[in-house]
């Protein structure tokens, strides 16, 4: 890990308590994620050498996938448990990407940093202003003509949301997970 945020900031774990963390992968497993995660790397369509950077990374796993395209991996979350095993993750699969404690809602890189930025199921884990901080930081690392792909729960609206932050946004694309006994909508949406 290479940096830190210079705020602490309250937030929510990925599982929604810090305990659950080892049953994060199980449920990333039984909920077939990586659908969408594959999904999500197909619409932004990173290249060799195109710098990619996924705000709420967690475990890696979306920065796995994306490592087999060749693209220069940022990862950031609050998580330093996430992180960790994130980094072991991508150690093992020999995919080197850049991972830094930090928050949506201040992404400490320069202004138009990045060509393609992803978030994977984090929205749902902020309030009302700190989304619109968010959608405002991710505007503001991508650069010019930069592609932004977003999946979240159908509840979140994403689609909506991102157009009303100023992003011209594509239709959008929904899968439905089943997460145990319930099935949850996941609106992925590409924005530029
Ligand atoms: C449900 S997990 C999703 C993890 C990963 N993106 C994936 O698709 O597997 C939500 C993640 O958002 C992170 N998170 C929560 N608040 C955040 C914030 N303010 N900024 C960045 N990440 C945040 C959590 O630590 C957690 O890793």
């Amino acid at each position: 890990m290479t940096g830190t945020s210079s705020q602490e900031r309250d937030y929510i774990p990925g599982m929604g308590k810090h305990y659950l963390l080892p049953f994060y992968e199980v449920l990333h497993r039984v909920t077939a994620l990586g659908r969408v995660h594959r999904d999500m790397v197909e619409l932004a369509a990173p290249r060799r050498g195109d710098r990619v950077l996924d705000v709420g990374c967690g475990t890696g796993n979306l920065l796995r996938t994306t490592g087999k395209t060749g693209a220069d991996l940022f990862g950031v979350d609050p998580d330093l448990k996430m992180l960790a095993r994130a980094e072991r993750k991508l150690r093992r699969a020999g995919i080197r990407a850049r991972l830094d404690r930090g928050y949506a809602q201040e992404l400490r890189f320069p202004d138009g940093s990045f060509d393609k930025v992803f978030s994977s199921l984090m929205l749902h884990h902020l309030d009302v202003a700190s989304k619109d901080e968010m959608l405002a930081e991710v505007r503001r690392v991508l650069k010019p003509g930069g592609v932004f792909v977003l999946a979240d729960t159908t509840r979140e609206n994403a689609g909506e949301r991102i157009a009303a932050a100023g992003f011209t946004v594509e239709p959008t694309r929904t899968r439905k997970l089943r997460v145990f006994r319930e099935e949850i909508g996941i609106e992925v949406a590409t924005a530029h």
